[in-house]
C-alpha cells in the first residue's frame, strides 16, 4: 500500500501479507502521530517506539536518532521488508529488546496502546525510565478502543495527561512531568493445579490465569510414550509444553512463539535440558517429518485484530514437519469451525472433545 506523505510516496506492507483487504499496515492513530509530530515546534531527536507493528513510524522518524522496541519475530521481518523498500538501510533505526535496561536517555517515547492493558503498562513504566527528566510520551489509539483504564495507569507514572481532540477516529494522550518513583510493572504468576506456578512477563497471553481453551486441550491431550520429539507450537509461558513433559519425561520437547516475551517466560518455565526454544513466526527452523506430535492453542487474535490466515499457514507448515503417523493436535474456538482447513491438510481429522466453547481436534 501506498503513503503519501509531505510530498512523498512510500511503499508499506504488511508481514505476513493478507488477503483480508480491512487489515492494512497502519491506522489513523499511527497518522495522528506523525501529524502531531509534524505541526510541534520542538526538534524532537531520539523518539523511542513502542507497538511499531510494521514498521509505519520507524520509517518516517528513521532519521531522528529512533529505537524501536522490537516484541515479535514478524514485525522484525516487517521492519526489514519496509525499511528495504523505501530505500532505507536495515541499521537507521535501532533495535531494542523489551527486557532490556536500557541506559540511553530518549526525548520522547511514542506508544500506540495496545489492547492488552497490562502490557501498556510496563511499556510505560520501561519508557518512564527511559526519558530525560523533560521527556514526553505520547500515546495512540483508536477512540473506539478508548478505556478509562488507559488514562489511570498513565496517571500513575505522569503528572500531567492531556487527551487530544479525536482527528480521524483516533486521539493523542500527551503525557508529560514524570512522577518521581512510580510502582514497577511486575512479572505475573499463574497457579496451575496447585502445585506448578507459571511465571510471565506482561502482555503475555492469557494474563493472570491458564486459557480456558488451553485448560481444555490439557484435560483431552494425549502424549504417547513412542512420542519422542513434541512440538508446542505458539507455545506462549510453556504451560502445554510442561504437560507433555510430564506425561512423557523422555520426549525432546521444542516451543516457538512469535512473542520473545513469551518465548522469555516459558525459559522461566520449563528448565529441562528436554526443552528447547525458537522465537521465530513459523517452523522454518524444522527439518521435514521431524515431529511424532505437535501440540497447540494457535493465535487467531493479533491484538485488535482478528485473522485466521496466520494460523493456516502455520498448519501448513504443521503437516511438512509432521513424520509419517505423526499426530497433531489443537484447540480452538467453536466457531472457527476449522475442520473443513483441517480436513484439506491431513487424511484423519477427529473431534476429540467438544463443549459450548472450544474444540479438541486431532489430525493425522
Ligand atoms: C492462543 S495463544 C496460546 C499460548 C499458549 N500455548 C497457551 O495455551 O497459553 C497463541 C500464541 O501464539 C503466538 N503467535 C502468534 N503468531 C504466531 C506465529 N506466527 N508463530 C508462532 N506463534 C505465534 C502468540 O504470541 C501467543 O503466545
Amino acid at each position: 500500500m501506498t503513503y503519501s506523505y509531505q510530498g512523498n510516496s512510500y511503499s508499506i506492507s504488511r508481514y505476513p501479507k493478507s488477503d483480508n483487504k480491512s487489515l492494512k499496515a497502519w491506522s489513523a492513530a499511527d497518522e495522528h502521530l506523525l501529524k502531531y509530530l509534524s505541526e510541534s515546534t520542538k526538534d524532537w531527536q531520539k523518539p523511542i517506539l513502542y507497538n511499531d507493528r510494521f514498521g509505519f513510524l520507524s520509517i518516517f522518524l528513521s532519521q531522528h536518532q529512533t529505537s524501536v522496541v522490537v516484541n515479535f519475530k514478524s514485525q522484525e521481518k516487517a521492519l526489514e521488508t519496509n525499511l528495504k523498500d523505501n530505500g532505507l538501510e536495515a541499521n537507521v533505526v535501532h533495535r531494542i529488546n523489551p527486557l532490556d535496561n536500557q541506559s540511553n536517555a530518549h526525548d520522547l517515547a511514542l506508544i500506540k496502546v495496545p489492547k492488552s492493558l497490562e502490557l501498556f503498562k510496563s511499556q510505560l513504566s520501561q519508557a518512564h525510565e527511559l526519558l530525560n527528566d523533560d521527556g514526553e510520551i505520547i500515546c495512540a489509539f483508536m477512540t473506539k478502543y478508548f478505556s478509562p483504564k488507559i488514562i489511570n495507569i498513565a496517571k500513575e507514572y505522569f503528572e500531567e495527561c492531556h487527551q487530544s481532540k479525536a482527528w480521524k477516529k483516533s486521539r493523542l494522550l500527551v503525557l508529560k512531568k514524570k512522577k518521581k518513583s512510580p510502582e514497577k510493572s511486575e512479572i505475573n504468576t499463574i497457579n496451575f493445579d496447585g502445585v506448578k506456578e507459571f511465571k510471565q512477563h506482561p502482555g503475555v497471553f492469557s494474563g493472570k490465569n491458564i486459557d480456558y481453551a488451553t485448560q481444555f486441550l490439557i484435560e483431552h491431550l494425549e502424549v504417547k510414550a513412542t512420542d519422542n520429539k513434541i512440538l508446542d507450537l505458539a507455545s506462549g509461558n510453556g504451560v502445554l509444553a510442561h504437560v507433555a513433559l510430564s506425561k512423557n519425561p523422555n520426549a525432546e520437547v521444542s516451543l516457538l512463539d512469535d512473542s520473545l516475551l513469551a518465548i522469555e517466560s516459558s525459559k522461566m518455565n520449563l528448565k529441562s535440558p528436554n526443552a528447547s526454544f525458537y522465537f521465530n513466526d513459523n517452523l522454518d527452523n524444522f527439518e521435514n517429518n521431524t515431529f511424532d506430535l505437535v501440540i497447540s492453542n494457535p493465535p487467531f487474535h493479533f491484538d485488535h485484530e482478528t485473522n485466521i490466515e496466520i494460523a493456516l499457514s502455520l498448519f501448513i507448515d504443521v503437516k511438512r514437519c509432521l513424520k509419517k503417523g505423526g499426530v497433531f493436535q489443537l484447540v480452538t474456538s467453536n466457531h472457527l469451525n476449522l475442520k473443513t482447513h483441517l480436513y484439506k491438510l491431513f487424511h484423519k481429522v477427529k473431534i476429540v472433545a467438544k463443549n459450548d466453547k472450544f474444540v479438541v481436534y486431532l489430525c493425522e
